[in-house]
């Protein structure tokens, strides 16, 4: 089968690659409403899609926000059922004037890391890349009658924007979505000779914060110096929230963060890292973090708190003197086991105010968070996952913590009682969310080929257990 399935990818990889780049065309912009009829459109490519490679039941299911595709495959309902989790939405693209070609026109350039080309289009990696490999290889599979057991899909519109309308969709279709594993191809992995499955994620705590001075931009010499001015006092609450050891000082932050053993600290230490090459890609002179931990658990393990943006005041041409009434910042805590993203923003409001001078009124909104997530290596679906992909790569994936979050796993544990399989095929370098995002040719061909040996292997997992 290995070699029916290379053959069939070499002979159709042009009309993969063309229909892939008719999704990436459509601009899914979750985040801006003014994109609100192409993320639409996302969706309804996607439930053509599910329609022509031969899914039942295909149905654009409706949510208080952007729709839910839905198809499924059920060959027998005794047989072991896969869902299949991705989103057909994607991240602005902004600043567009970064990008060296139409974010919304794929085309495929070589590179260094990608000597087959890599496809350049905003969600090439992130997610309609790596999402759209799984219906091409149950296409492949229901074509050739060797799909051996049930699968289900379900592709949102809003994870980017914190999937708002999945919790609210799968409480109510709980039997509808009943599965035995869900699959999803929505991480990387270390480098394309270096295959791994991600088994950490972690969770996230977002808020934006609003400091008040006066009740109106005042003329700055007559008041200046003598009232507070927010934006002074903003940025000195900001760099009182990290220590020098750029340790978090919230009281009680890091009190349900689980340290790693040793043993577990030397297996992510054996992860191939090169920091030149890191720092080189990124234009640094140096990294920078958490003192006593290396890069690589600082960008995983450890919990963070970065200021995504900040604004306020006076920003256009030219010089205007004032003190600003109101300036504001956005402020994102990525959380480890066990800390709790309930609570995270609760405890940051106590502290963020007290760091407040009375001369000051401060407003905190929780925006989105979601739980962090580790996963076994020794479930009947990792074990599936890392047969199929050595099968494919010819070697063992490693097991890894990723930085990134996906706040609808966890969920999905709790009220499907599955664990999700994070079996992704990107690469930190892809730059998703970033100017010029891409993935490569190899790895999207390749990702369609490990998860074509995955039903086949995990229906054998179930077997021998
Ligand atoms: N696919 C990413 C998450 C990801 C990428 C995890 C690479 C691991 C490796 C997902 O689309 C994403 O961007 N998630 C957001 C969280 C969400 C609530 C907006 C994130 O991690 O910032
Ligand atoms: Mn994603
Ligand atoms: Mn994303």
């Amino acid at each position: 089968m290995e070699s029916d399935i290379k053959q069939y990818l070499n002979q159709n990889k042009d009309i993969l690659l063309n229909e892939l780049f008719d999704l990436l065309r459509i601009p899914s912009v979750s985040a801006d409403p003014a994109f609100a009829t192409d993320v639409e459109n996302a969706a309804k490519y996607i439930k053509d899609q599910m329609l022509k490679i031969g899914l039942d039941n295909v149905s654009i299911e409706e949510t208080p926000g952007y729709p839910i595709v839905y198809g499924e495959k059920i060959i027998d309902p005794a047989l072991p059922t896969v869902l299949v989790y991705g989103h057909y939405d994607v991240q602005p693209a902004d600043p567009i004037e970064l990008w060296e070609s139409d974010p919304f026109e794929p085309v495929i350039k070589k590179t260094d890391i990608h000597p087959d080309g890599a496809i350049y289009a905003r969600g090439a990696s992130d997610d309609k890349g790596q999402m759209y490999m799984h219906l091409k290889a149950v296409e492949y599979l229901l074509k050739n009658k060797r799909l051996p057991i049930n699968v289900k899909f379900m592709i949102e519109g809003e994870e980017e924007v914190g999937s708002p309308s999945l919790a609210w969709y799968v409480a109510r279709n709980h039997d509808k979505l009943k599965n035995d594993v869900i699959i999803i191809s929505d991480t990387g992995m270390v480098a394309n000779d270096v295959p791994a499955i991600t088994t950490g994620l972690r969770g996230l705590a977002y808020v934006e914060v609003e400091v008040t001075g006066p009740n109106r931009d005042l003329h700055s010499g007559l008041y200046g110096g003598a009232v507070a001015n927010p934006i002074n006092i903003l940025t000195k609450m900001i760099a009182r929230l990290t220590d020098e050891n750029n340790r978090i000082t919230i009281p009680g932050f890091y009190d349900k963060v689980k340290e790693l053993s040793p043993e577990e600290r030397a297996a992510i230490a054996q992860t191939p890292f090169d920091l030149e090459a890191y720092k080189k890609a990124l234009g640094i002179d140096d990294v920078y973090g958490e003192a006593g931990y290396t890069t690589l658990e600082r960008q995983s393990i450890r919990p963070t708190l970065d200021v995504n943006g900040i604004w306020g005041g006076y920003t256009g041409e030219g010089a205007k003197t004032i003190i600003p009434s109101k300036a504001y910042a956005k402020i994102s805590m990525r959380l480890v086991p066990d800390q709790d993203p309930d609570e995270i923003p609760v405890l940051f409001e106590q502290y963020f105010k007290q760091l407040a001078p009375k001369a000051v009124k401060v407003k905190v909104t929780n925006l989105h968070g979601g739980h962090p997530y580790v996963t076994p290596t020794d479930s009947p679906g990792y074990k599936a996952a890392a047969q199929a992909m050595h099968k494919a790569f010819g070697k063992e994936p490693l097991p890894i913590y990723s930085g990134g979050s996906i706040p609808i796993v966890p969920l999905f544990e709790k009220e499907l009682g599955s664990k999700s399989i994070l079996m992704g095929f990107g690469l930190d370098s892809d730059a998703i969310h970033s100017p010029n995002e891409h993935f490569g040719v190899f790895n999207f061909l390749k990702g369609i080929e490990t998860i074509s040996y995955f039903y086949e292997a995990y229906k054998q997992q179930l077997k021998q257990n």
